[in-house]
């Protein structure tokens, strides 16, 4: 395994996302390591998932701050305390400023439960339903100014039904989420993945051995 790049988890509520990152961790499938969970809501779960976990974790309560740079500022201070090389949103509700994206350029990886372009924004799987999609999904990209406007990294389709509530379609998404952040972020641990303008170019595995021969014995 290559030496383990230290993330930072930024939460708001659940945690289901953050859980899937510790569960591949923790699994040996990640050469990550968690170094810290910041939730901006003091009632998340996800704080409760990182502490049972044994993972460092912070409440920063955005309302006592008297800008959102402000708030970012000691985001970006807590992470680098914690030296933080990506930065994943998972489930983040909060709209971030150039100081978070300044800090951690193409280091910054959001989560969203449509396949973009499509419905960004907030109520993505409800848009998607009044639309009449017959495929949804999600997809992880790197975090740029605009909103879930970021180049696509990973993306995973789901069957929309007729049948479907939000809730269901939401559930058959997050599913999906779950698999493919992990993903996203193993990919990046190992180095592969370059951006170029709008695209996000993912280099094949480094074969094991390289170049030379291996003593099949080792
Ligand atoms: C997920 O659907 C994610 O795509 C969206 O917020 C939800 C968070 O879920 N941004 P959880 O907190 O990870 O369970």
């Amino acid at each position: 395994m290559a030496e383990k790049i230290r993330i930072g988890v930024l939460v708001s509520g659940n945690g289901s996302n953050l859980q899937s990152i510790i569960d591949s961790a923790e699994a040996g499938k990640l050469d990550a390591e968690i170094a810290c969970v910041i939730s901006n809501n003091a009632k998340a779960f996800a704080l409760e998932r990182a502490k049972r976990h044994q993972i460092p974790a912070f409440h920063l309560d955005h309302r006592s701050f008297p800008t959102r740079k402000a708030f970012d500022t000691v985001v970006v201070n807590l992470l680098h305390d914690h030296q933080v090389q990506l930065v994943v949103m998972a489930g983040f509700n909060r709209i971030i400023t150039s100081i978070l994206l300044d800090a951690f350029p193409m280091s910054l990886m959001n989560i969203h439960p449509a396949l973009l372009p499509s419905f960004p924004g907030t109520n993505a799987q409800q848009q998607a339903l009044e639309h009449g999609v017959k495929i949804a999904g999600c997809t992880v990209h790197f975090v740029d100014e605009g909103t879930d406007s970021g180049p696509i990294i990973i993306q995973a389709a789901v069957p929309a039904f007729d049948s479907d509530t939000e809730e269901t379609l939401s559930a058959r998404i997050l599913a999906e989420e779950h698999k493919i952040f992990p993903k996203a972020i193993q990919l990046f641990a190992e180095g592969r993945l370059s951006v170029q303008g709008r695209n996000v170019l993912i280099k094949p595995p480094s074969t094991s051995g390289g170049n030379f021969l291996e003593n099949p014995a080792a």
